[in-house]
């Protein structure tokens, strides 16, 4: 992809197309293999940037091998050598800019590699240096003067030390004479660069002034560029830069600067930059930028070192143009990769209620660059799908904020969980460790979250119980731990003898005791006794081993359907009697009564009547036994 832009010319290509490290040459009168030294020195920049998949290639303009047309077309030959499974193929490129933007007098790119200057060469006399600086400089290249350019770096107390500019390009700084414009242009670093501060900002200055006697006539162009280098971040959460308002105290006057900022080397509209957070402010003679990190335009990427971290990448470009008597006076272009460092970006797991006997837990707060390969279940590998015929499931969850989680649900009976007793709790333990495996993409670097879950369940035990015709069915599966407790029917300990007794039909083996209760034996409770039916209730009790105490009950109540019945209840007795039976010529029954023959039926139909009274009244007679009381009644 190439694209002329105002201020310079790119070329991105994919690392999908070329691998991480393809080279460049610049085509000019010969083919020069753009190294990282010789692009410095010419005005080519190349970024490898693994979070956009690309390599950049940026030309200054005033590019060594650019061939410049007026200042005004410039033509661009690259040849691109991408390797292609071991093979070294040549792209051959070239394309043709003509920037819109006009030059302006003074133009400073603090490109990533270079600072480079251009002024107009017409413009010879600058204004504002000191006097002194002034005079020494003078002096200086009025007596070493001659036609050819010469050039004098300015340090802060340094001796000038005019030499030309085949031995300043030897020293790898670069100065060109185009048809309108002085270029300069000296990579960061430099013997004769020098860092300063300017406003309490760090800035690399280097100060280079041209000169060059035409007869009697010295011409002197002073060239300078000051970059701030260091982006700084702070902890909440934004990346930051800053600058000098005024480029230089000795070379600028103080003019109204006017602050552009992009992103990608892209400038972008005000409204745009405003949206999406990125700020500019002016204090005290500088100017600051601050950029949210997760800010529109910027990068974001998982790093595995042991834990998870994330870093941002945010590449700045900024103009600054100083305006003077309504013109534009100097255009500086920064480009910038703000960073920070790694910063900590955990993961979390959430255990939900076990409801239904079922750990739910949630892994959240996933990068979007971040996946699940597998979970390890107490031991058990389990890679990501799980297998559908697996009772634990995995659900991904996915959040606009570009994180994701997931939902683990594992059942208590999965084969997984560690069940175990815990004799502390008198109860069932579950248990399961969870060894979340989580890959970087695409990378597919590793990292582990570790999670516990554990959950005491269900003792004592309870009965399954289901209603039959003729009575109720109890039915318990045995469990290692059941020897806790012990199994009543109200106080009575059930055992076979019991069961006998009581007439209940037991069948127990290693798997299961089975209870069948048949209706009117012994425990059962009726109630809501009409002539059409009654309910029958009965209870089964467990009881702890050593005190004795309730711990469960199972109470099952069933329908049942009434012919003939007797009970008694709370001192009342309930009699359903079929008077067919008894009165074999066929009484009627609603006109039959008790002992005292004010007591009807409750209710009766065509052959039976209920009975509901009590115990000792309707005239019952009563008897007094040994121990027992009868209550007698016809
Ligand atoms: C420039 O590239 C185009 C195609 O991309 C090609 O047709 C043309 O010949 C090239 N020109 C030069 C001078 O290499
Ligand atoms: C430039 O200066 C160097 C060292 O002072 C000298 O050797 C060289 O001849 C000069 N080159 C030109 C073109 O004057
Ligand atoms: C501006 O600079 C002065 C002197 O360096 C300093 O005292 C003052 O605190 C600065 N103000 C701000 C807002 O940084
Ligand atoms: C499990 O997956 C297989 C193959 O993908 C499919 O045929 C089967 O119906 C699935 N079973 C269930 C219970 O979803
Ligand atoms: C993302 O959204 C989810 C769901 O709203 C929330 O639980 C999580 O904390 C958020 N994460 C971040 C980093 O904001
Ligand atoms: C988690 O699983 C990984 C890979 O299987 C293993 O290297 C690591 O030791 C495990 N961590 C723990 C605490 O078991
Ligand atoms: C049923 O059998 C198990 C062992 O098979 C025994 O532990 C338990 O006491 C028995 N229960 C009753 C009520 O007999």
């Amino acid at each position: 992809h190439m694209e002329c832009r105002d201020r310079y010319f790119m070329i991105a290509v994919d690392f999908s197309f070329t691998g991480e490290e393809p080279r460049f040459e610049a085509v000019g009168t010969g083919v020069y293999l753009i190294t990282e030294q010789y692009a410095a020195q010419c005005g080519y920049s190349v970024s490898v940037l693994p979070l956009q998949d690309q390599v950049v290639l940026r030309a200054s303009y005033f590019s060594c091998h650019t061939d410049n047309t007026d200042d005004e077309v410039f033509t661009f030959k690259f040849n691109l050598i991408a390797n292609h499974e071991g093979k070294e193929v040549t792209y051959a490129m070239n394309k043709t800019c003509s920037p819109s933007l006009p030059w302006s007098p003074r133009e400073v790119t603090c490109e990533e590699n270079y600072m480079e200057v251009s002024v107009r060469s017409d413009v010879a006399c600058p204004t504002g240096t000191k006097k002194d600086d002034w005079d020494a400089a003078v002096q200086t290249s009025y007596t070493s003067a001659t036609t050819d350019w010469q050039v004098m770096f300015q340090r802060v107390e340094q001796e000038l030390m005019p030499m030309n500019l085949s031995e300043a390009q030897k020293q790898g700084y670069e100065f060109d004479l185009t048809d309108g414009r002085l270029v300069f242009r000296t990579p960061y670093g430099q013997p004769d660069c020098f860092s300063t501060e300017v406003n309490g900002v760090p800035v690399e200055v280097v100060h280079a002034t041209l000169f060059s006697r035409q007869s009697w006539v010295v011409l002197m162009v002073d060239l300078v560029a000051a970059c701030s280098l260091e982006g700084l971040y702070d902890d909440d959460g934004y990346m930051m830069w800053e600058t000098p308002e005024v480029l230089h105290p000795l070379v600028s006057g103080l003019h109204d600067t006017q602050v552009h900022i992009g992103v990608d080397g892209e400038l972008v509209e005000q409204p745009v930059a405003e949206e999406r957070g990125y700020t500019v402010e002016k204090h005290n003679a500088t100017v600051q930028i601050s950029i949210p990190y997760n800010a529109e335009g910027g990068y974001r990427k998982s790093f595995v070192d042991d834990d998870l971290y994330e870093y941002y990448v945010f590449h700045l470009y900024l103009e600054q143009i100083s305006v003077d008597e309504d013109h534009v006076d100097t255009r500086l272009r920064f480009h910038r990769t703000l960073s920070t460092p790694l910063l900590p970006r955990p993961v979390f797991t959430e255990n939900a209620i076990h409801e239904e006997h079922v750990f739910t837990i949630y892994l959240g707060d996933v990068p979007d660059d971040v996946e699940l390969a597998a979970v390890n279940l107490n031991g058990h590998k389990c890679t990501i799908p799980f297998t559908n015929t697996s009772s634990h499931t995995i659900t991904k969850v996915a959040h606009p904020n570009n994180t994701h989680g997931y939902t683990l649900r594992v059942p208590f009976v999965d084969p997984v969980v560690i069940q175990q007793f815990s004799k502390e709790d008198a109860a069932m333990q579950q248990k399961l460790d969870i060894n979340y495996t989580l890959t970087v993409l695409p990378e597919n670097e590793p990292f582990y979250h570790l999670a516990s879950v554990m959950a005491l369940t269900d003792v004592p035990p309870v009965f399954d119980a289901v209603c039959s015709e003729s009575g109720i069915s109890f039915k318990l599966d045995h469990r290692p731990f059941d020897y806790l407790w012990y199994i009543s029917i109200d106080t009575e300990l059930l055992t076979s003898e019991l069961a006998a007794q009581h007439g209940y039909i037991m069948s127990n083996d290693s798997q299961s005791l089975l209870l069948d209760v048949p209706l009117y034996t012994h425990g059962y409770e009726y109630k809501d006794i009409t002539l059409k039916g009654f309910l029958g209730t009965f209870e089964i009790l467990v009881r702890d081993h050593e005190t004795s105490e309730v711990q469960s009950s199972t109470v099952k109540t069933c329908p049942f359907s009434t012919t003939e019945m007797i009970c008694s209840t709370d001192g009342r007795m309930t009699v359903v009697a079929d008077l067919s039976r008894a009165v074999p010529s066929g009484g009627i029954p609603a006109r039959t009564n008790l002992i005292d023959k004010y007591c009807g039926p409750k209710e009766a139909d065509d052959s039976r009547a209920l009975f509901s009274f009590p115990l000792n009244s309707c005239g019952s007679i009563v008897k007094l036994n040994k121990g027992s009381v009868t209550y007698e009644n016809e």
